[in-house]
Protein backbone atom coordinates (compact mmCIF):
# COMPACT_ATOMS: atom_id res chain seq x y z
CA UNK A 1 0.00 0.00 0.00
CA UNK A 2 1.39 3.64 -0.96
CA UNK A 3 0.76 5.98 1.47
CA UNK A 4 -0.77 9.02 -1.18
CA UNK A 5 1.75 11.65 -1.59
CA UNK A 6 -1.17 14.37 -1.54
CA UNK A 7 -2.16 13.20 2.32
CA UNK A 8 1.52 13.58 3.32
CA UNK A 9 1.62 17.20 2.11
CA UNK A 10 -1.97 17.23 4.07
CA UNK A 11 -0.67 15.70 7.24
CA UNK A 12 2.98 17.83 7.11
CA UNK A 13 0.81 21.00 7.60
CA UNK A 14 -2.28 20.07 9.44
CA UNK A 15 -2.84 20.35 12.93
CA UNK A 16 -6.74 19.31 14.00
CA UNK A 17 -7.08 15.78 12.96
CA UNK A 18 -10.47 13.89 13.11
CA UNK A 19 -11.12 9.71 13.05
CA UNK A 20 -14.89 9.16 12.41
CA UNK A 21 -15.44 5.57 13.52
CA UNK A 22 -17.95 2.86 12.64
CA UNK A 23 -18.09 -0.77 13.79
CA UNK A 24 -15.25 -1.83 11.02
CA UNK A 25 -12.53 -0.45 13.11
CA UNK A 26 -13.27 -2.61 16.14
CA UNK A 27 -13.72 -5.43 13.75
CA UNK A 28 -10.16 -6.23 14.11
CA UNK A 29 -10.66 -6.43 17.77
CA UNK A 30 -13.39 -9.77 17.40
CA UNK A 31 -16.80 -7.32 17.87
CA UNK A 32 -18.75 -7.47 14.79
CA UNK A 33 -20.18 -5.21 13.03
CA UNK A 34 -23.98 -4.22 11.71
CA UNK A 35 -24.00 -4.80 8.29
CA UNK A 36 -22.17 -6.74 5.82
CA UNK A 37 -21.56 -10.12 5.30
CA UNK A 38 -21.44 -11.10 8.77
CA UNK A 39 -22.92 -7.96 10.13
CA UNK A 40 -25.47 -8.58 13.06
CA UNK A 41 -28.50 -6.47 11.22
CA UNK A 42 -28.52 -9.58 8.97
CA UNK A 43 -29.84 -12.15 11.06
CA UNK A 44 -31.25 -9.70 13.87
CA UNK A 45 -33.92 -7.31 13.29
CA UNK A 46 -32.82 -3.75 14.76
CA UNK A 47 -36.83 -3.23 15.26
CA UNK A 48 -37.13 -6.22 17.71
CA UNK A 49 -33.67 -5.32 19.27
CA UNK A 50 -32.93 -1.82 19.05
CA UNK A 51 -35.70 0.70 19.67
CA UNK A 52 -37.73 1.98 22.71
CA UNK A 53 -41.08 0.02 22.00
CA UNK A 54 -38.67 -3.22 21.57
CA UNK A 55 -37.67 -2.71 25.05
CA UNK A 56 -41.07 -2.00 26.52
CA UNK A 57 -42.34 -5.00 24.95
CA UNK A 58 -39.84 -7.34 26.21
CA UNK A 59 -37.05 -5.59 27.99
CA UNK A 60 -35.87 -9.37 28.82
CA UNK A 61 -34.91 -9.81 25.20
CA UNK A 62 -33.15 -6.94 24.82
CA UNK A 63 -31.28 -7.29 27.76
CA UNK A 64 -30.35 -10.45 27.22
CA UNK A 65 -28.89 -9.10 23.78
CA UNK A 66 -27.26 -6.19 25.27
CA UNK A 67 -25.82 -8.85 28.11
CA UNK A 68 -24.37 -10.56 25.13
CA UNK A 69 -23.03 -8.10 23.31
CA UNK A 70 -21.26 -6.49 26.62
CA UNK A 71 -19.60 -9.92 27.42
CA UNK A 72 -18.38 -10.17 23.77
CA UNK A 73 -16.88 -6.31 24.48
CA UNK A 74 -15.60 -7.28 27.99
CA UNK A 75 -13.62 -10.22 26.19
CA UNK A 76 -11.85 -7.94 23.55
CA UNK A 77 -9.23 -5.22 23.57
CA UNK A 78 -8.60 -2.26 21.31
CA UNK A 79 -6.52 -3.27 18.83
CA UNK A 80 -3.78 -1.63 16.29
CA UNK A 81 -6.22 1.15 14.82
CA UNK A 82 -7.54 2.34 17.66
CA UNK A 83 -3.47 2.43 19.07
CA UNK A 84 -2.80 4.63 15.81
CA UNK A 85 -4.98 6.84 16.46
CA UNK A 86 -3.67 7.33 20.32
CA UNK A 87 -0.47 7.86 18.48
CA UNK A 88 -1.78 10.37 16.25
CA UNK A 89 -1.78 12.86 19.50
CA UNK A 90 2.38 13.28 19.84
CA UNK A 91 2.24 14.58 16.39
CA UNK A 92 -0.51 16.85 16.40
CA UNK A 93 -1.97 19.46 18.63
CA UNK A 94 -5.39 18.21 18.34
CA UNK A 95 -6.81 14.62 17.72
CA UNK A 96 -10.43 13.89 18.20
CA UNK A 97 -12.44 10.75 17.72
CA UNK A 98 -15.53 10.87 16.81
CA UNK A 99 -17.56 7.44 16.93
CA UNK A 100 -20.62 5.66 16.58
CA UNK A 101 -19.41 2.49 18.64
CA UNK A 102 -21.08 1.73 21.86
CA UNK A 103 -17.43 -0.77 22.89
CA UNK A 104 -15.75 1.70 24.81
CA UNK A 105 -12.67 0.63 22.98
CA UNK A 106 -10.87 4.07 21.78
CA UNK A 107 -11.38 4.99 25.45
CA UNK A 108 -9.80 2.19 26.72
CA UNK A 109 -7.02 2.82 24.01
CA UNK A 110 -6.33 5.89 25.58
CA UNK A 111 -7.58 8.48 23.23
CA UNK A 112 -8.05 11.62 25.43
CA UNK A 113 -10.97 13.22 23.13
CA UNK A 114 -13.65 11.04 22.46
CA UNK A 115 -17.25 11.80 21.09
CA UNK A 116 -19.66 9.19 21.73
CA UNK A 117 -22.67 9.61 19.31
CA UNK A 118 -24.38 6.71 20.42
CA UNK A 119 -23.90 6.16 23.60
CA UNK A 120 -21.56 3.62 25.32
CA UNK A 121 -23.26 0.68 26.67
CA UNK A 122 -21.05 0.55 29.72
CA UNK A 123 -23.34 3.07 31.21
CA UNK A 124 -27.17 2.40 32.30
CA UNK A 125 -29.91 4.45 33.44
CA UNK A 126 -33.39 4.31 34.92
CA UNK A 127 -36.12 5.29 32.30
CA UNK A 128 -38.63 6.33 35.14
CA UNK A 129 -36.52 9.00 36.97
CA UNK A 130 -32.88 8.97 35.03
CA UNK A 131 -31.13 7.95 37.52
CA UNK A 132 -27.89 6.26 36.43
CA UNK A 133 -25.90 2.92 36.61
CA UNK A 134 -22.61 2.80 35.50
CA UNK A 135 -21.26 -0.08 37.87
CA UNK A 136 -22.45 -3.66 37.77
CA UNK A 137 -26.07 -4.29 37.46
CA UNK A 138 -28.39 -6.71 39.44
CA UNK A 139 -30.93 -8.67 37.42
CA UNK A 140 -34.04 -9.95 38.82
CA UNK A 141 -35.93 -11.76 36.65
CA UNK A 142 -33.55 -11.23 33.38
CA UNK A 143 -34.17 -7.33 34.30
CA UNK A 144 -32.22 -4.33 36.49
CA UNK A 145 -34.61 -2.13 38.18
CA UNK A 146 -33.97 1.12 39.82
CA UNK A 147 -34.69 1.84 43.52
CA UNK A 148 -37.25 3.69 42.26
CA UNK A 149 -38.91 1.09 40.50
CA UNK A 150 -38.62 1.78 37.42
CA UNK A 151 -36.80 -0.81 34.63
CA UNK A 152 -32.89 0.25 34.12
CA UNK A 153 -31.40 0.64 30.20
CA UNK A 154 -28.90 0.81 28.91
CA UNK A 155 -27.27 4.22 27.68
CA UNK A 156 -27.07 3.69 24.04
CA UNK A 157 -28.90 5.46 21.16
CA UNK A 158 -31.55 2.95 19.83
CA UNK A 159 -33.65 4.01 16.25
CA UNK A 160 -35.73 6.68 16.20
CA UNK A 161 -34.23 8.80 19.61
CA UNK A 162 -32.35 11.50 20.00
CA UNK A 163 -28.48 11.64 19.65
CA UNK A 164 -26.82 12.97 23.29
CA UNK A 165 -26.94 16.83 22.34
CA UNK A 166 -23.21 17.76 23.42
CA UNK A 167 -21.67 15.18 21.93
CA UNK A 168 -23.45 15.94 18.69
CA UNK A 169 -22.67 19.95 18.59
CA UNK A 170 -18.77 19.24 19.94
CA UNK A 171 -18.70 16.51 17.00
CA UNK A 172 -19.93 18.99 14.55
CA UNK A 173 -17.63 21.99 15.77
CA UNK A 174 -14.41 19.00 15.55
CA UNK A 175 -15.53 18.12 12.43
CA UNK A 176 -16.40 22.17 10.66
CA UNK A 177 -12.75 23.01 12.19
CA UNK A 178 -10.44 19.41 11.18
CA UNK A 179 -7.74 19.96 8.36
CA UNK A 180 -7.45 16.30 7.75
CA UNK A 181 -10.80 13.93 8.50
CA UNK A 182 -10.40 10.52 8.53
CA UNK A 183 -13.73 8.67 7.90
CA UNK A 184 -12.79 4.78 9.58
CA UNK A 185 -14.84 1.65 9.11
CA UNK A 186 -18.50 3.17 9.07
CA UNK A 187 -20.66 2.07 6.28
CA UNK A 188 -21.75 5.92 6.66
CA UNK A 189 -25.91 5.19 6.18
CA UNK A 190 -26.96 6.06 9.60
CA UNK A 191 -27.92 9.20 10.32
CA UNK A 192 -27.40 12.17 11.22
CA UNK A 193 -23.78 10.51 12.31
CA UNK A 194 -22.92 10.04 8.61
CA UNK A 195 -23.69 13.61 7.72
CA UNK A 196 -20.74 14.36 9.23
CA UNK A 197 -18.44 13.44 6.28
CA UNK A 198 -20.60 16.08 4.23
CA UNK A 199 -19.79 18.70 7.00
CA UNK A 200 -16.21 17.93 6.61
CA UNK A 201 -16.28 18.12 2.33
CA UNK A 202 -18.24 21.15 3.10
CA UNK A 203 -15.72 22.83 4.99
CA UNK A 204 -12.93 22.18 3.15
CA UNK A 205 -11.13 19.21 5.14
CA UNK A 206 -8.75 16.60 3.84
CA UNK A 207 -11.26 13.93 3.38
CA UNK A 208 -9.44 10.21 3.91
CA UNK A 209 -11.32 6.77 4.09
CA UNK A 210 -10.21 3.51 5.30
CA UNK A 211 -12.53 0.86 4.72
CA UNK A 212 -12.39 -2.73 3.53
CA UNK A 213 -15.08 -1.90 0.93
CA UNK A 214 -16.48 0.28 -1.08
CA UNK A 215 -19.54 3.09 1.22
CA UNK A 216 -21.65 5.33 0.64
CA UNK A 217 -19.20 7.96 0.67
CA UNK A 218 -16.48 6.96 -1.13
CA UNK A 219 -16.81 9.31 -3.86
CA UNK A 220 -16.78 11.96 -1.92
CA UNK A 221 -13.54 11.32 -0.11
CA UNK A 222 -9.78 13.02 -1.27
CA UNK A 223 -8.23 9.60 -0.67
CA UNK A 224 -9.31 5.95 -0.32
CA UNK A 225 -7.28 3.29 1.76
CA UNK A 226 -8.94 -0.38 0.60
CA UNK A 227 -8.31 -2.27 3.51
CA UNK A 228 -7.81 -3.03 6.91
CA UNK A 229 -8.26 -0.60 9.90
CA UNK A 230 -5.65 -2.13 11.92
CA UNK A 231 -3.22 -2.25 9.20
CA UNK A 232 -3.48 0.84 7.10
CA UNK A 233 -3.70 2.90 9.90
CA UNK A 234 -0.17 2.21 11.42
CA UNK A 235 1.39 2.06 8.09
CA UNK A 236 0.31 5.68 7.79
CA UNK A 237 1.28 6.61 10.79
CA UNK A 238 4.54 4.89 10.05
CA UNK A 239 4.73 7.32 7.06
CA UNK A 240 3.82 10.45 9.22
CA UNK A 241 6.28 9.31 12.07
CA UNK A 242 9.10 9.93 8.97
CA UNK A 243 7.79 13.17 8.02
CA UNK A 244 7.40 15.20 11.01
CA UNK A 245 10.83 13.96 12.64
P1 LIG B 1 -21.67 -1.00 9.73
O1 LIG B 1 -21.74 -2.42 10.18
O2 LIG B 1 -22.84 -0.44 9.00
O3 LIG B 1 -20.39 -0.79 8.79
C1 LIG B 1 -19.14 -1.30 9.14
C2 LIG B 1 -18.18 -0.87 8.05
O4 LIG B 1 -16.88 -1.29 8.43
C3 LIG B 1 -18.46 -1.44 6.67
O5 LIG B 1 -18.42 -0.41 5.71
C4 LIG B 1 -17.30 -2.43 6.45
O6 LIG B 1 -16.92 -2.50 5.09
C5 LIG B 1 -16.21 -1.83 7.30
N1 LIG B 1 -15.19 -2.74 7.84
C6 LIG B 1 -15.34 -4.01 8.28
N2 LIG B 1 -14.18 -4.48 8.79
C7 LIG B 1 -13.26 -3.48 8.67
C8 LIG B 1 -11.89 -3.35 9.01
N3 LIG B 1 -11.21 -4.33 9.61
N4 LIG B 1 -11.28 -2.17 8.73
C9 LIG B 1 -11.95 -1.14 8.13
N5 LIG B 1 -13.26 -1.24 7.78
C10 LIG B 1 -13.91 -2.37 8.04
O7 LIG B 1 -21.31 -0.14 11.04
P2 LIG B 1 -21.53 1.43 11.30
O8 LIG B 1 -21.24 2.21 10.08
O9 LIG B 1 -20.77 1.73 12.52
O10 LIG B 1 -26.29 2.36 15.35
O11 LIG B 1 -23.07 1.48 11.61
C11 LIG B 1 -23.65 2.69 12.01
C12 LIG B 1 -24.70 2.45 13.05
O12 LIG B 1 -25.65 1.48 12.59
C13 LIG B 1 -24.19 1.85 14.35
O13 LIG B 1 -23.63 2.80 15.22
C14 LIG B 1 -25.44 1.27 14.93
C15 LIG B 1 -25.98 0.59 13.70
O14 LIG B 1 -27.33 0.36 13.67
C16 LIG B 1 -27.02 2.28 16.45
O15 LIG B 1 -27.00 1.29 17.15
C17 LIG B 1 -27.81 3.51 16.73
Amino acid sequence: MEVDSRLINKLKEAEKIVFFTGAGISAESGIPTFRGEDGIWNKLSPEELANFNAFMRNPKLVWEWYQYRKNIIHNSKPNAGHYAMVEFEKYFPSVTVITQNVDNLHKRAGSKIVYELHGNIERNFCIKCKKRYDTELEFLDGIPKCDCGGMIRPDVVWFGEYLPADQLKNSELATISSDVFFVVGTSAVVYPAAGLVYTARQYGSFIVEVNTETTEVSKICDVNFQGKAGEILPRILDKLKKIKY
